[in-house]
């Protein structure tokens, strides 16, 4: 399915999707520089309103993975914020979906990086993005033989593009080997994500995820999810590295991020988990999840940025 909309945001302004282009000789087209972030919003169908989940953190994040890189990010978070919405509001949204800022590299050399030497451009997509259907059933999962790109490499902290060979590398192995997403060892071999989600397992009744030292992305979907289990459902969440045998005695598994949402793990290496249907707890922390994004849980409404004005969801809503 190729990708279309009416409208993106580049470079300080929206413009049709027909022009939203950037030069061959870029960076980021030649080498894959560049850092971006995957926001999802939810429709509140009650409300009339879009709801972006947790905005502020993925762009904190999108500015720590700039730091790494030395890329100076042109736009104030408030800019950033105030584009996002214009984008999302051009386009016309009233379902759930998924919106890309990307800070990248223009023309200039590999060795560059001083906004004196190279421009650093900016961009945002956004795509309607129901859950899959796999949300109900689980994945068939495996162990990849791929490795996730090590922090003494290419650090899976930064959600920077060129990150997302690896992931593709992973996501097509298990794809010809006839499974869903698969899991990713570090080098150390101790479970670190999947390619485009964090994981989290149940072990006697505690949840465990691998530590942010495990070569994962800093998700903001984990956080949120450990966050929900201690407060909501009293859990023990316990953060440590995991081994490849436990995936395959664990009672529940299941992947989590902001495209993958709560995603349940049916077996991983044909092994069944939990019987080979979503455990208890993952569906306790789907609902959970889902009443919280789209605004349903008034404390956790911080986390919540409306993307319409009231007058605009009042009339949607009626
Ligand atoms: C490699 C990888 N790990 C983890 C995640 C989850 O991060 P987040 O919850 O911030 O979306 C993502 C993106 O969704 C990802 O691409």
């Amino acid at each position: 399915m190729t990708k279309s909309a009416s409208h993106a945001w580049l470079d300080g302004k929206l413009v049709p999707w027909s022009d939203a282009t950037i030069h061959i000789s870029t960076e980021a087209v030649l080498r894959g520089e560049n850092v971006f972030e995957g926001i999802r919003a939810y429709w509140n169908p009650d409300e009339g309103q879009l709801y972006a989940f947790r905005h502020a953190d993925h762009i904190a994040r999108l500015r720590q993975g700039a730091h790494i890189m030395r890329m100076a990010v042109p736009y104030s978070d408030e800019q950033i914020e105030a584009a996002s919405l214009d984008l999302i509001r051009a386009c016309g949204y009233r379902e759930n979906i998924h919106y890309r800022p990307v800070v990248y590299f223009a023309e200039g050399e590999l060795t560059h990086y001083l906004p004196s030497e190279i421009r650093t451009g900016f961009f945002i997509l956004a795509f309607p993005m129901p859950s899959k259907p796999t949300i109900e059933t689980g994945v068939k999962s495996c162990v990849s033989t791929w490795r996730r790109n090590s922090d003494m490499a290419s650090p899976s902290r930064i959600k920077a593009g060129s990150n997302y060979h690896n992931s593709r590398l992973a996501y097509v192995e298990a794809r010809l080997n006839g499974f869903g997403p698969p899991v990713m060892l570090n080098a150390a071999g101790k479970v670190a994500e999947g390619p485009g989600a964090c994981i989290m397992i149940v072990r006697r009744g505690k949840l465990i995820t691998p530590p942010v030292t495990a070569d994962i992305l800093e998700s903001i979907t984990r956080e949120t999810v450990m966050e929900l289990a201690e407060r909501e459902l009293g859990l023990t969440v316990v953060e440590r590295d995991i081994d490849r045998s436990e995936l395959y005695v664990c009672e529940e598994a299941f992947f989590c991020g902001s495209g993958a949402e709560v995603l349940p793990i049916a077996s991983i290496d044909h092994y069944d988990i939990g019987g080979g249907k979503p455990g208890a707890i993952t569906r306790q922390l789907q609902q959970i999840y889902f009443d919280v994004v789209r605004g349903k849980v008034e404390k956790y409404r911080h986390w919540l940025t409306p993307i319409y004005g009231a007058e605009t969801a009042r009339q949607a809503a009626e």
